[in-house]
């Protein structure tokens, strides 16, 4: 019996609350670029908060370590949406790169520099999240529309912040 368990397959699922297989999997693969994006803007506050250096320090380590904590936080609450939506979740490093615009090559030296990739990144990821928006108030996934808009607006708070930090 817990053999015959453990080789149950559970990728995806079948589930009948109102919107169709089809439109759960489109919505799943706009939230798998949500992710993709979190993931990606992740790695990267972490490594302002470990490799920013100047004057602004201790500003941009603190700050980046709030926005990093809640980016990992938020990354479970969004791969965990696409499981209840049948599908599977994308789980690698490698797939992230594929899903993502957010480039994770960059290695500025300065503070400010490194404030402004940051800045691009939520604004690619914000803009994502638009559209994915858009698309699951049209399949009446309010739901997913309900975490989407709460990210958005992390994401356009985290925007603010970094500018007037940038500004200093
Ligand atoms: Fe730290």
């Amino acid at each position: 019996m817990t053999s015959q368990a453990l080789g149950v397959s559970s990728k995806t699922f079948d589930t009948r609350t109102g919107i169709s297989a089809k439109d759960r999997e489109k919505i799943a693969g706009a939230l798998g670029i949500v992710l993709a994006d979190s993931y990606m803007l992740f790695i990267k506050t972490q490594g302002v908060h470990w490799n920013v250096t100047g004057p602004a320090f201790i500003s941009v380590h603190e700050l980046t370590e709030a926005q990093y904590e809640n980016l990992y936080a938020a990354i479970d609450v969004i791969a965990e949406r696409i499981r209840a939506l049948g599908q599977k979740a994308p789980a690698s490093y490698t797939r992230y790169g594929t899903l993502s615009s957010i480039d994770d090559s960059e290695d500025p030296e300065t503070a400010g520099d490194m404030l402004k990739m940051l800045i691009a990144g939520h604004e690619t990821a914000v803009v994502h999240m638009r559209a994915a928006i858009e698309w699951c108030e049209e399949k009446k996934d309010f739901v997913t529309a309900d975490l989407l808009i709460g990210r958005m607006s992390w994401h356009e708070q985290a925007i603010w912040m970094l500018t007037a930090l940038s500004d200093e």
